[in-house]
């Protein structure tokens, strides 16, 4: 895959190796050109202006709501809401559905693998209403305990008729492991059919086709800036039914059908869920970004990625045996473009301090997962993350930036 001369970043860092694409990933020109053309040629709010250049924005942020919901194969662009991000995604949900369907008794079930934006919501919503706040834990292999070796999904004691919301990531942002979502929700509905599931798909969406039907899930959420749009844009995607009945968000302009001194009534979905003037440009620039992601195909992106994450496995073990410890399934046929390790004693700032010097840009700390950290009993961890911009070379210059730590540090 040679992309890398659309992203103008390489021109002003040519010796850039960025290998921090899970933080957040690069743009490439269609998608500044996008934003730029917005800036400087209709950028007039939305559903407001009965002019040209406001109709334009209208058409082109409601277009993007119909390129996402065949992103994510949803039966209607109506069931699209846009946030500022998978935070903000989660925390609508806990703020509006938590707030309605889990009382004091009930049970909030994640795992132990979540990023902290599904994770804290949902812990402070259990505290909130006194639901119970159940976390199912990681096996030897770094896969959900749930899975046993038979491939059975074993929910004894964790999913019961008291589970309210399940809530579940796609891809760990630390571990790289790809969670069987639509098994697990399968059997998670098999105990329960009324339990909620919700899935961060921020870690998936930008490197994996995604079919919200074909997964069950009742909730899924991403964000833009993940997947080469702008920072500041995500996406909730929700059943109709589910929406319907849920209370706004937010209250406010662009949200409402009629306001009067005694009253108001809301929009319909999606624009409930939508008050304000929302990140027009950001909407746009991701449409951009999945028209730019779909000329490629998600298939050929993932094994890209894949392809780069095995060799950086293979290499890195192959030059630093046991003083590397990896993180993540040892099964290849199980991970995501992400590699994750703790090097001996050095502690991962250092690490990523002295690959920098050397141009090479990696995530080091706890990644916004703490419970995994401490369940792994590491305070911090070095993580390369791959994407469609990564080459071979890129890693052999990672294996030499960590020669260069070994040669500085042990
Ligand atoms: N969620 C982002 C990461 O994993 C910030 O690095």
């Amino acid at each position: 895959m040679n992309v890398k001369k659309d992203f103008p970043i390489f021109n002003a860092h040519p010796e850039l190796v960025y290998l921090d694409s899970g933080a957040t990933s690069l743009k490439p020109q269609p998608v500044i050109d996008a934003i730029v053309a917005y800036y400087s040629t209709y950028s007039a709010n939305i559903h407001r202006g009965l002019y040209k250049i406001s109709e334009k924005a209208s058409a082109e942020y409601e277009d993007t709501r119909s390129v996402v919901a065949r992103f994510i194969n949803a039966p209607s662009p109506n069931e699209i809401i846009f946030t500022s991000g998978t935070t903000e995604s989660i925390n609508l949900l806990t703020s509006t559905i938590g707030g309605s369907s889990v009382g004091q008794g009930d049970e909030v079930v994640t795992t132990v693998m979540e990023h902290h934006a599904n994770f804290v919501p949902w812990q402070q919503l259990a505290f909130n209403t006194g639901a119970d706040f159940k976390v199912i834990d990681i096996n030897e292999n770094h896969e959900l305990g749930i899975m046993k070796e038979d491939g059975h999904i074993d929910l004894t004691n964790i999913i019961t008729k008291k589970t309210k919301i399940f809530t579940i990531t796609l891809v760990s942002n630390t571990l790289g492991t790809i969670n069987p979502v639509k098994e697990i929700i399968a059997a998670v509905k098999a105990i329960n059919p009324s339990v909620i599931t919700v899935v961060d798909a921020a870690q998936a969406a930008p490197h994996l086709s995604i079919d919200v039907q074909d997964l069950g899930c009742d909730f899924l959420a991403f964000s833009g800036h993940k997947m080469l749009g702008p920072t500041g844009v995500g996406v909730l995607w929700g059943r109709k039914q589910l929406l319907d009945s849920m209370p706004p968000y937010q209250l406010g302009g662009d949200m409402i059908n009629e306001v009067s001194l005694e009253k108001t009534t809301y929009a319909k979905t999606p624009h409930k869920f939508e008050a304000g003037t929302p990140h027009i440009a950001g909407v746009i620039g991701l449409k951009a970004a999945i028209t730019y992601l779909q000329q490629i195909g998600l298939d050929t992106i993932a094994k890209h990625e894949h392809a780069l994450a095995s060799y950086a496995i293979d290499q890195i073990n192959k030059e630093f045996g046991d003083e590397v410890a990896m993180l993540g399934p040892s099964d290849m046929g199980q991970r995501a473009g992400i590699v994750t390790f703790t090097f001996g004693t050095i502690h991962a700032h250092d690490i990523s301090q002295i690959l920098d010097d050397n141009n090479i840009a990696v995530r080091a700390g706890h990644h916004c997962t703490m419970p995994l950290h401490t369940r792994l009993d590491i305070t911090a961890s070095t993580r390369a993350s791959f994407y469609v911009y990564n080459t071979q070379e890129d890693v052999d210059k990672l294996v030499m930036g960590l020669k260069k730590v070994k040669q500085t540090l042990s």
